[in-house]
């Protein structure tokens, strides 16, 4: 069997520049090496309240921008998570293969929960079947995704070697694939925080359809440390994190950036920085509004049945295992 890769986005919220550099970047890079898919993940979405049309818009919106940052319909399978009913009937499995002190255990639960109180749903918290039944479906190999997904993946991975012991060898053994720079990119209002998409300061994250002025003021704005010089240093996070965003985009060596900035202050990095990210952002806005609705239909319709019949494979053997059976 060819290696595959699996990982999605969930449409919600505005996709930002850590979500390009952290995870969809190295989608588009690994596309040629193995099998791949890609999934707008709107089940995932809606373990939170959503605006039906908001969402409906926004999953269409995130498709064009997979495409958009480089991955190629041709060699990749792109598509909706809904569009394929097996997502939903495997995860309802593992909901009764993975154990409720589990579920709780997961930090992004916790997080996601303290902000909601007594009105957390219950799919925010079986949320990690869902996205185990995603990686599995396809006996994914690989999973690249940004370091707030590692601990689902150690749960996707519990899940399988369970099933596969419990009712014998089904699922492939997945494994996560984090990159060593880019991985957590922090938000700019506050290096302690990773850049997320449901953080209410606008100004915390640059999204992927921000326009060249907002780029620019957003960027401005960003906090720094204390001190004067442009360097990578652990103890300076802000700057550490704009330079990582500098180095991601323009594809130089740590080396070569300090050595560029050199007796210049961190007004000149914001400058640069804005300067590199507006070119970035340009013809990647011009590529998703050059996508017709017609085309983006056909290609996830296209894409849903590549995939349905891969996940229809899995959950005849997943059914047979388990001796679910009917007429
Ligand atoms: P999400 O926005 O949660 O749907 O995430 C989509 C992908 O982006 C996942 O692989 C995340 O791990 C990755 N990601 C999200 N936020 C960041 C961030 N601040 N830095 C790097 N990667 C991120
Ligand atoms: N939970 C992931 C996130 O929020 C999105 C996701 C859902 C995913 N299913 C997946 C990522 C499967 C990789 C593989 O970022």
């Amino acid at each position: 069997m060819p290696k595959r890769i699996f990982s999605g986005a969930q449409p919600t919220g505005n996709l930002h520049i850590g979500n390009y550099l952290g995870a969809l970047r190295n989608w588009v890079a690994l596309q040629h090496e193995y099998e791949s898919f890609f999934c707008v993940v709107n089940l995932h979405a809606i373990t939170v309240p959503q605006d039906p049309s908001a969402l409906a818009a926004k999953t269409r919106e995130v498709a064009r921008i997979y495409l958009a940052a480089g991955i190629d319909p041709k060699v990749s399978t792109v598509f909706v998570q809904s569009d394929v009913s097996e997502h939903a009937e495997l995860a309802w499995i593992l909901n009764c293969v993975v154990r409720v002190s589990e579920l709780e255990r997961m930090t992004q639960y916790k997080d996601k929960a303290k902000k909601q109180r007594e009105n957390v749903l219950a799919g925010l918290l079986t949320y990690p079947a869902l996205m185990a039944a995603d990686i599995l479906l396809y006996q994914t190999d690989l999973v690249p995704v940004g370091h707030d997904q590692k601990q689902h993946l150690e749960l996707t991975r519990d899940l399988a070697s369970r099933f596969n012991r419990d009712f014998g060898e089904t699922f492939r053994m997945p494994e996560a694939f984090i990159p060593k720079v880019g991985a957590k990119i922090q938000a700019l209002d506050d290096p302690a925080k990773k850049m997320s998409k449901s953080d209410e300061n606008v100004h915390g994250s640059i999204t992927l359809v921000d326009d060249a002025d907002t780029v620019r003021r957003k960027v401005k704005r960003a906090v720094t440390d204390s001190g004067t010089e442009v360097r990578f240093d652990a103890s300076r996070p802000a700057i550490t994190n704009l330079l990582t965003i500098y180095q991601l985009l323009t594809g130089k060596t740590s080396v070569e950036i300090e050595e560029h900035f050199a007796g210049k202050g961190y007004a000149q990095l914001k400058s640069e920085l804005a300067e590199v990210t507006v070119e970035f952002l340009r013809p990647f806005q011009a590529r998703m509004n050059a996508i017709g609705d017609e085309e983006l239909r056909s290609t996830l319709a296209e894409g849903a049945e590549k995939a349905r019949s891969i996940a229809r494979e899995t959950m005849r053997a997943v059914k047979e295992r388990m001796g679910i059976v009917g007429a």
